[in-house]
């Protein structure tokens, strides 16, 4: 049996990390982990213009723990507005890495959302023509659907009919749940890839009503039946280089989340490559881990590779039952006070 697991430095594809005292309180987490992580523009207000993502990624920047060189890099949040002047500034940037869409309403403050992608043709336009790719939330907004049938509703009714009209443009599906989406994404044509976080490798939905209704385990999309659970860990884990790293960590509130309309969004910066390593283990498969973690996100943003390295040690541990948040409230990690198999061993290389 592996006792500790050395890999190159690996990224974070998919991150919330919020503002003020909140960004403060979290971003440690994830540098300690992550050389670089793609940032969701989902603030209010969001982050729509390369301005405003340049702001932003200064707060990041300065609220990095001493000596840390984590390395934010930024997206813009799509409206129906979104010039084609725009997106050219962000490309120009160098700091602007993609495009994200949230369908009006989906999710967390999204509510100034896409409407239609229709009126975001222009954009699109731009961003196929510079190679700036698009970050998905897929999920139908329709509320007659289902909730656990909304990402399958996005495949047919939008991300087909988008990739059909813009058959250039580089799409990352983020957080997939499903084995429709993992297959998806196996199959499609072009420059695709999709995310996948830790939770959804480890946990289906019996997670949400284990002993009663857990609201810490409720984010979107929200967790689906088994089935999908294990095409998520084949895709995963099957080294090939579509799929990678985007934990997806959404730290709320405690009492936010404990609530009778409780938010959505897991908080597994803290722990992230711990879950990680011990889902790849139960499959059997820590040989792909690097692939996944460190490689595969590297080369679909085409960006370099890390040269640092991250090292877990086997050494099992409880994962403390809340955390210091902003304004003196408490962050509750997922899987507070159960305990992991793998601690990360302080590193001496973070680049
Ligand atoms: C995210 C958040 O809280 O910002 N929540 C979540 O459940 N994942 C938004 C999102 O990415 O959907
Ligand atoms: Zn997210």
């Amino acid at each position: 049996m592996t006792d500790t697991l050395t890999l190159t430095r690996p990224d974070d594809w998919h991150l919330h990390l919020r503002d003020g005292d909140a960004l403060r309180a979290v971003l440690p987490d994830t540098a300690r982990q992550f050389a670089r992580a793609i940032i969701m523009p989902n603030l209010r207000p969001p982050v729509t213009t390369t301005d405003l993502a340049a702001a932003y990624r200064q707060r990041i920047l300065d609220a990095r723990p001493p000596g840390s060189g984590f390395e934010p890099l930024m997206t813009l949040y799509l409206t129906d507005n979104t010039a084609a002047d725009e997106i050219r500034r962000a490309q120009d940037s160098g700091f602007v890495h993609a495009v994200k869409l949230y369908p009006a309403g989906a999710t967390t403050n999204s509510d100034a959302g896409v409407t239609d992608l229709a009126r975001c043709h222009g954009a699109l336009e731009a961003m196929q023509d510079v190679g700036m790719p698009l970050c998905v939330h897929g999920e139908e907004t329709d509320p007659s659907i289902d909730v656990f049938d909304r990402e399958k509703a996005f495949i047919d009714r939008v991300m087909i009919p988008l990739r059909r009209d813009f058959p250039a443009l580089r799409v990352i599906f983020e957080h997939i749940t499903t084995r429709d989406a993992a297959h998806y994404v196996r199959d499609a044509e072009g420059d695709v890839g999709a995310t996948i976080t830790a939770h959804h490798l480890l946990y289906n939905r019996n997670a949400l009503f284990t002993g009663g209704i857990r609201p810490h385990w409720y984010c979107l999309p929200v967790l689906k039946r088994e089935i999908h659970r294990e095409a998520l860990i084949a895709a995963a884990t099957s080294g090939n280089p579509r799929y990678f790293l985007g934990t997806d960590s959404a730290p709320h509130a405690r009492h936010t989340k404990e609530a009778d309309c409780g938010c959505a969004g897991c908080y597994t910066a803290l722990h992230a490559m711990e879950l990680y390593a011990t889902a790849f283990e139960r499959a059997d498969a820590l040989d792909k881990l690097e692939g996944f973690a460190s490689f595969f996100g590297a080369d679909f943003y085409r960006l370099p590779r890390n040269t640092g390295t991250l090292t877990l040690r086997r050494e099992t541990h409880a994962i403390p039952g809340s955390l210091p948040y902003a304004e003196g409230q408490q962050l509750v990690p997922l899987a507070a006070g159960e305990s992991l198999a793998w601690r990360q061993v302080a590193d001496t290389t973070s680049s």
